[in-house]
């Protein structure tokens, strides 16, 4: 099948080579040329496995290519996936000018198109977007009507960093909310060769399984952190009592690793969205709430632990390792690390961090902070090392010595010991 995708970030990116490696036909489309012109060189904007191999791979099967030209992308596609931001706004809602603008630049082209065309929404929006927002701009712009003269689909995407093309190739379920049959029929072919269920369903539906998918994940982390918290005073390893809770396959072992707590571009974006809609509708959702302000504290838990330790930290040398939200990643949005570090900051300490991906990202946030050319020279510098993302790199024992080593990501799980070693909930 021909397909057209507006919007080349992480999802729209990995959604496009996703397909070509499925044989179908992608046009890839962004405003950014320079963007446009690496992608079309086979080089990706942005890192995760797989994907620079995979996009050189259908770029020269003929397969996938990049363009500034909707107006050609969407003229020689059946359907168009819209994969733009929706960056959050200062109340939690999201911000639909992206969705809007591709939804009015889809619509002028649909004007002049002939033959049936269906409409995708994957970015992650609010329940009643798709049927609000972008059906009313697809129709102003294109003096069509949806469901008689196009269709209209949300097929949202489940896929996490560091795993995304995998994930996007191999998922657990797929979800298409169509406007009806004729809408949803072209885009169920798509994904003919996936060994994963389709789910088929309203498209609010299909809104909600996203936001509430992400809410119970967050959910989850948050849970066991607060039960962690708690166990670490009882001097019971949380991680113990995940492996028991876990083995009940109403509950599952996923999501319930302790510690710092979660970061990403997605999981407070999408519980604070669906906070600021629950309000709007005079739902209350303090139990999201909540699971917001649990991993807000979690920094501070760290830090008091350390304190507790070692006493005052105003004045010494502490060394935080790792930046990224989460290993094998050089993304730093919302990674509970710069909680910490401005914690460390406010309460006069020296910083000294390292991260094996992350640092150029970070300099950005934090210009006046020592950046060590390893973790070996972080650790080295510090008399307290604090580890707030598990990298492969930092469970070494060998490079701590004796130093005072407050672990946020139970990186030592396999039995290796340390001497002066404290785990967050362990
Ligand atoms: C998350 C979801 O897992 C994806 O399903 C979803 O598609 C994606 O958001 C999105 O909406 O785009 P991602 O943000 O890439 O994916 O990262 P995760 O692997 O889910 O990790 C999120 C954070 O939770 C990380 O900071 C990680 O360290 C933390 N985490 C994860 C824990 O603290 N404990 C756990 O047990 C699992």
């Amino acid at each position: 099948m021909k397909i057209s995708i507006v919007g080349t970030g992480y999802v729209g990116l990995c959604t496009g080579v996703g397909l070509a490696v499925k044989g179908h036909n992608v046009t890839c489309v962004d405003i950014d040329k320079e963007k446009v012109e690496k992608i079309n060189t086979g080089k990706s904007p942005i890192y995760e496995p797989g994907l620079g191999e995979n996009l050189a791979r259908v770029l020269k099967e003929g397969r996938f290519r990049a363009t500034g030209d909707i107006k050609g992308a969407i003229t020689n596609s059946d359907v168009t996936f819209i994969s733009v931001g929706t960056p959050s706004r200062e109340d939690g809602s999201i911000d639909l000018k992206y969705i809007k603008q591709a939804s009015r630049n889809i619509g002028n082209v649909l004007r002049e198109k002939q033959g049936w065309h269906v409409v995708v929404v994957k970015s992650t929006v609010i329940p009643g977007t798709t049927e609000g927002v972008v059906k009313k701009n697809l129709e102003e712009a294109s003096g069509k009507k949806a469901g008689k003269d196009f269709g209209l689909c949300m097929n949202p995407e489940f896929l996490r960093e560091g795993k995304a093309l995998e994930g996007f190739l191999n998922p657990d379920r797929v979800v298409i909310g169509e406007l009806d049959k004729k809408s949803g029929d072209p885009v169920a072919g798509l994904y003919e060769g996936f060994r994963a269920p389709v789910m088929r369903t309203g498209i609010k539906t299909a809104e909600m399984i996203k936001y509430a998918s992400n809410a119970l994940l967050a959910t989850k982390i948050s849970f066991i952190n607060e039960i962690g918290n708690i166990c670490k005073k009882l001097g019971i390893d949380t991680y113990d009592v995940a492996k028991g809770m876990g083995m009940d396959k109403r509950i599952s072992p996923q999501f319930l690793q302790s510690g710092l707590g979660w970061g990403g571009s997605c999981f407070l974006k999408d519980v604070a969205a669906i906070v600021a809609k629950g309000k709007e509708l005079g739902c209350m959702a303090g139990l999201l709430e909540s699971v917001i302000k649990v991993n807000e504290e979690q920094p501070g838990v760290l830090l008091k632990l350390a304190e507790g330790k070692a006493g005052s930290v105003q004045g010494k040398t502490i060394a935080v390792l790792g930046l990224a939200f989460k290993p094998d990643s050089d993304d730093i949005r919302e990674s509970r690390s710069i909680p910490l570090i401005k914690a460390l900051r406010k309460k006069g300490a020296n910083i000294v961090v390292y991260d094996p991906k992350a640092m150029e990202n970070m300099k950005v946030f934090f210009p006046d902070i020592e950046y060590a050319g390893s973790a070996k020279e972080a650790v080295g510098k510090a008399e307290i090392v604090l580890i707030a993302t598990g990298w492969e790199e930092f469970k070494d024992p060998e490079l701590y010595g004796n130093k005072i080593v407050i672990d946020g990501r139970n990186i030592f799980k396999d039995g290796k010991k340390l001497d002066n070693y404290e785990g967050l909930c362990w």
